[in-house]
């Protein structure tokens, strides 16, 4: 711990001091914080929220709350004026956008708010983030150096990862991030399971993996938001969520890489591994920012488990 700690900071270790302690570039340690910072705004927005659909479409043709837009608008606005991004990827958005010089360290991509359809029923949702410094697209191998998500659930939490170990922190009354659990490890083999997409559109393969998983006393959790379902399983240290190739849309739901890579970065950081089925989801080349993966995600035994019957 540094100097001149009192003893009643001691154990407080707020998320600057942490990524500080943790070696992280001073560059990337303010974005990171300038994006966790983000989470209290959007956090704000949800309470303030009168959660009704924005009668925009976005280019999935889904039907975007108010609180989406708001939460693109608030993010890209941070980013813009930060000084370290020179281009933003969001869901919420047809293309990469440059907001910078160009002369920016890094790439920032988003799902500004995940499980958006959840908020009128008070259930968990989140911001997802991936940090690039290269270029998101074609570069055939992975440029992410950071990763978090917030969860905005009975507390505000969020767990980041600069290749240093994944680390969750929660928000405290005054505002600050403090940390809660460090270090985090999946146990290779887990005892949940998050199951999306509907079970008559499941290929006959995924449907014997996910009843073995039930003969073998899984416990099915499953909220449909993705970030409060993957948090689960890296809390709870282990288990594993998929969002399977459906019989009509093979590449299933999931975002490469606006939700997929930024979480495959983390659960890796813990321990556990993301795959599509078959390779590693930061293996995956991104040729568009809408390309989707069918993905599962958690403990290693699992992972491994579900690419024995995709392979059968
Ligand atoms: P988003 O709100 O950003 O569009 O994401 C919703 C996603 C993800 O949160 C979740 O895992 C999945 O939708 C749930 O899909 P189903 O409703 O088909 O289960
Ligand atoms: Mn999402
Ligand atoms: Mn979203």
């Amino acid at each position: 711990m540094g100097e001149g700690t009192s003893d009643y900071t001691k154990n407080m270790v707020d998320l600057r001091r942490h990524m500080w302690m943790a070696g992280v570039e001073v560059e990337l340690r303010r974005l990171i914080w300038q994006i966790a910072t983000v989470g209290k705004y959007i956090s704000a927005k949800i309470h303030e929220s009168n959660r009704k659909l924005a009668g925009f479409q976005n280019v999935y043709g889904e039907e975007q709350l108010d609180l989406d837009r708001i939460s693109d608008e608030i993010l890209k606005s941070q980013l813009q004026f930060s000084g370290f991004v020179r281009e933003y990827a969001s869901e919420e958005l047809e293309d990469i956008v440059k907001i910078g010089s160009g002369k920016e360290k890094y790439i920032v991509t988003a799902d500004p708010l995940d499980g958006s359809s959840l908020v009128d029923t008070n259930l968990a949702i989140g911001t997802i983030i991936g940090i690039h410094k290269e270029s998101v697209l074609d570069t055939g191998r992975n440029t992410m150096v950071a990763a978090l998500y917030i969860t905005y659930g009975p507390l505000i939490t969020m767990v980041y990862s600069a290749g240093n170990g994944a680390h969750e922190f929660v928000l405290n009354r005054e505002g600050e991030y403090l940390l809660s659990q460090e270090k985090i490890k999946l146990k290779e083999k887990g005892s949940i399971f998050s199951p999306g997409g509907l079970r008559r559109d499941w290929t006959p393969a995924h449907l014997k993996f996910v009843e073995q998983l039930e003969k073998d006393g899984y416990k099915l959790r499953y909220s449909g938001g993705f970030v409060p379902d993957i948090n689960q399983v890296l809390i709870k240290g282990g288990g594993l969520f998929t969002y399977p190739a459906l019989r009509k849309s093979p590449q299933g739901k999931l975002r490469l890489l606006f939700e997929l890579q930024p979480m495959a970065f983390i659960m890796e950081q813990a321990g556990g591994r993301a795959t599509n089925g078959k390779e590693d989801i930061l293996a995956l080349k991104v040729e568009s920012v809408n390309q989707r993966s069918p993905v599962y995600i958690g403990s290693t035994k699992e992972v491994r488990m579900a690419a024995q019957f995709l392979s059968q």
